[in-house]
């Protein structure tokens, strides 16, 4: 095998003699000052010399930095070193391919500078899939997208927090699809569905003769992710013993099947995802300090839906859409009223539940379009309770349509119910000119028939 050459930037005059002994198979370098012309001009002396720089995060690297290294480096690969846990987030916005902690574990640094040497600079870039697509409007969208482009371009270990059902591993599958990993094995596992004495078996593997039903060797769920992703979903809920042992994989990339006598190697990056709040689980000793902060080096926070719905309605087509074709019914789109209702409703069970109530109206849909009467959703409160919160993040003028429009649909039926239906009568009642009542009935397709007795 070839040996990695090795830039060591870091303004601790030992830093270099210290990582050369950690790194026997590797040819180090030092350099004092994190001083970009110094640096360059090691980099690009001999041709293209370095494969990785590991550059020392508290001489505070910019992007910029990082960039024109990579360009004039031909390619070189930037490994942040850190002694904190923040480093990773800084290593996503500068650019760096990885992160790796301080004080090194040989082990750890040794993979990770040989995988940041191998890394493909090419396959970085790559677009999601059409099925992946994450819906959403406003500021935390894009966000959202920016914070997955940075990270689906390294190996950042992620966590992503949320609600059920406010897109967890959607994101997830998006950071591997866009990862330079989209090619191989997507893995979920699901922490809180395998029993507790099943999921180190599942996780790891074992070898045969482990225990009564081991009859041949088994590879767990981490080998089937080899070169891919591991999507640890509902990691509050793992066992603390495993925690130890998944630790030990964050950190070297090493762990051992059950009954084995020697460790195996395994090169998967891991996603992980949470409802629980982590902070509260480590405070209650339910959760690992140490392992809390190998996952939340890049976090990501997925809002719930009562806090966006202005994504409400864009959802809603979304998934008309995507059941229009399984369901082979030709329904074009949703009546206003029944819109509004879908806006008006605070969903518990976030994007989950909204997909399943807009698959709910179109099997009971007899129509073309959705309407009022499809949605089962509970009642909407009246014109003032229907929200309680008022979004500021969001224009003035959208905000007000979408009250001015919950207000018209419920003081019309409840208008319309009152006189059975009855126009004419309505308008009079409520000192409305008859041609606009029917106007606004129509606008928000409410079936006056319904009210007829
Ligand atoms: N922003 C979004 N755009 C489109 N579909 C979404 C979005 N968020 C969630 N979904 C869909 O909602 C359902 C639940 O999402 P999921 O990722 O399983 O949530 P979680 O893992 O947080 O419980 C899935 O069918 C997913 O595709
Ligand atoms: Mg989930």
């Amino acid at each position: 095998m070839r040996v990695s050459k090795v830039l060591v930037v870091d303004d601790r005059s030992t830093a270099r003699e210290g990582i050369a002994s950690l790194l026997p198979a590797c040819d180090v370098a030092g350099c004092l000052r994190a001083d970009a012309n110094t640096t360059l001009r090691m980099a690009i002396a001999n041709g293209a010399p370095f494969d990785v720089v590991l550059l020392d995060a508290s001489l505070a690297p910019t992007a910029a930095f990082v960039r024109e290294l990579v360009t004039v480096g031909g390619g070189v690969r930037v490994l942040l070193s850190t002694d904190g846990e923040e480093g990773a987030a800084l290593a996503v916005q500068i650019g760096a391919s990885d992160v790796v902690a301080r004080p090194f574990v040989a082990a750890e640094l040794a993979f990770r500078v040989e995988r940041a040497a191998s890394q493909d600079l090419r396959a970085d870039k790559r677009r999601p899939r059409k099925s992946d697509v994450l819906i959403g409007t406003g500021a935390w969208i894009k966000e959202l997208y920016d914070r997955i482009a940075m990270v689906a371009a390294t190996d950042a270990t992620v966590a992503i927090f949320g609600e059920s059902g406010t897109g967890k591993e959607l994101v997830a599958r998006t950071i591997h699809n866009s990862s330079r990993r989209h090619d191989a094995p997507f893995v979920v596992v699901n922490c809180a569905a395998i029993p507790e004495a099943l999921l180190e078996d599942e996780l790891f593997g074992h070898v045969r003769g482990a225990f009564t039903d081991a009859t041949r060797d088994r590879d767990g769920l981490l080998v089937a992710a080899h070169t891919g992703t591991l999507f640890l979903d509902e990691i509050g809920e793992m066992p603390l013993a495993l925690q130890a042992k998944l630790l030990r994989v964050l950190q070297s990339q090493e762990f051992r099947r059950i009954g084995d006598d020697a460790d195996r190697q395994v090169d998967v990056r891991i996603i992980t995802a949470t409802n629980r709040d982590l902070d509260q689980l480590v405070a209650s000793g339910a959760f690992r300090q140490d392992l809390f902060y190998r996952i939340n080096v890049f976090p990501l926070h997925l809002p719930p839906l009562r806090a966006r719905p202005e994504d409400v309605p864009l959802l809603v087509h979304h998934f008309i859409n995507k059941y229009r074709v399984r369901l082979g019914k030709a329904i074009g789109g949703i009546a206003p009223a029944a819109l509004a209702r879908f806006v008006a409703y605070e969903f518990p069970g976030n994007v989950r539940e909204l997909e399943n109530k807009v698959h709910q109206a179109m099997v009971v849909a007899a129509g073309p379009m959705i309407v009022d009467a499809d949605v089962q959703l509970p009642a909407p409160g009246s014109a003032t309770s229907g929200r309680s919160r008022v979004d500021i993040s969001r224009p003035f003028r959208e905000v007000k349509q979408e009250a001015i429009d919950a207000f018209e649909v419920a003081y019309l039926t409840d208008l319309l119910r009152a006189h059975h239906g009855n126009l004419a009568q309505a308008a009079r009642a409520a000192g409305m000119d008859r041609k606009n009542l029917w106007s606004l009935v129509e606008r928000h397709a409410i079936d006056r028939t319904k009210f007829k007795k």
